[in-house]
């Protein structure tokens, strides 16, 4: 993908999983990397799997729940690579989920760590990354949203509401930058075969996630990796404001 080459693209939680799919799929197109997480050994392992085949990587340790802290890292990306081109904002805290359970029942503090993590966080990285933009002419920025932000579920609540406020923070970037050159949109992923949900999930999870779908396999990291590479590069400058399903078909609209 011509249209990402040499362009610096922050990921904001890319230790692991998608995040890190999308550093490799970014690097492997030509764009130069900095991978943040809140896990630095992580980081540093994907950064340092993004060098070894020949891409531009370099990690920094952040926490998207915290202001100052997200100021550090797009500063960081900066002072590393000249500015800030395209953002992949992805941190979820996947531990939360968990205990994400029903409204009466959940614990608050879950409901407000899933928020902070999950909605302020990527307001956050927003918030610090338009400036950045701007300076350059413009920019991209992709949102790692979820079908659970369509599909209503007995549980999850917190998860879902925050996936739906990033629906919201994509539509609200594209209409308060986009003639200014700024798009963002949000890529709403189904289920996705990641190393830890294949080591984790039930089977029978699994083949009930599979029969939603409309497709012959479960969905892989690489088929997100490519969706947030085509929306972060050039290839798609018409398209801004957009939430936009990889799932198998599960969700039509
Ligand atoms: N895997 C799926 O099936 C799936 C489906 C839909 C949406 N998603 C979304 O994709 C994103 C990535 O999920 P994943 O499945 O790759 O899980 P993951 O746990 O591998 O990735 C989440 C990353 O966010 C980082 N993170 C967590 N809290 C952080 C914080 N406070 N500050 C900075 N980084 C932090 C983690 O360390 C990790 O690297 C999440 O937003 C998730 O909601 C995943």
């Amino acid at each position: 993908m011509e249209g990402v080459k040499g362009k610096v693209v922050l990921v904001a939680g890319a230790a692991t999983g998608l995040g890190a799919a999308s550093a490799h799929r970014l690097a492997r197109a030509g764009a130069r990397v900095v991978v943040g997480d809140l896990d630095l050994p992580g980081a540093e392992r994907t950064a340092a799997a993004v060098r070894d085949t020949g891409g531009q990587a370099v990690a920094a340790e952040f926490d998207i729940s915290d202001d100052a802290s997200v100021r550090e890292l797009v500063g960081y990306a900066v002072r590393t690579y000249g500015g800030v081109d395209a953002v992949h904002v992805n941190a979820g805290d996947m531990g939360a989920v968990r205990h994400d359970t029903d409204v009466v029942d959940i614990d608050l503090a879950v409901w407000d760590r899933t928020l902070a993590v999950n909605l302020r966080g990527h307001m956050l990285v927003t918030r610090h990354t338009v400036p950045e933009l701007l300076a350059r002419g413009g920019g991209a920025i992709v949102y790692t949203s979820s079908i659970a932000s369509f599909t209503g579920e007995p549980q999850r609540p917190a998860y879902a509401a925050t996936k739906a406020g990033i629906n919201a923070l994509a539509r609200h970037v594209a209409s308060r930058w986009g003639r200014e050159g700024i798009r963002a949109n949000a890529v709403a992923p189904g289920l996705i075969l990641t190393p830890a949900i294949q080591e984790g999930a039930p089977p029978e999870m699994l083949r009930n996630m599979l029969a939603r779908t409309r497709s012959p396999r479960h969905g892989q990291e690489g088929d997100v990796a490519g969706m947030v590479a085509f929306l972060l590069s050039d290839e798609g400058a018409w398209i801004n404001g957009q939430v936009i399903n990889v799932d198998g078909g599960t969700v039509l609209r």
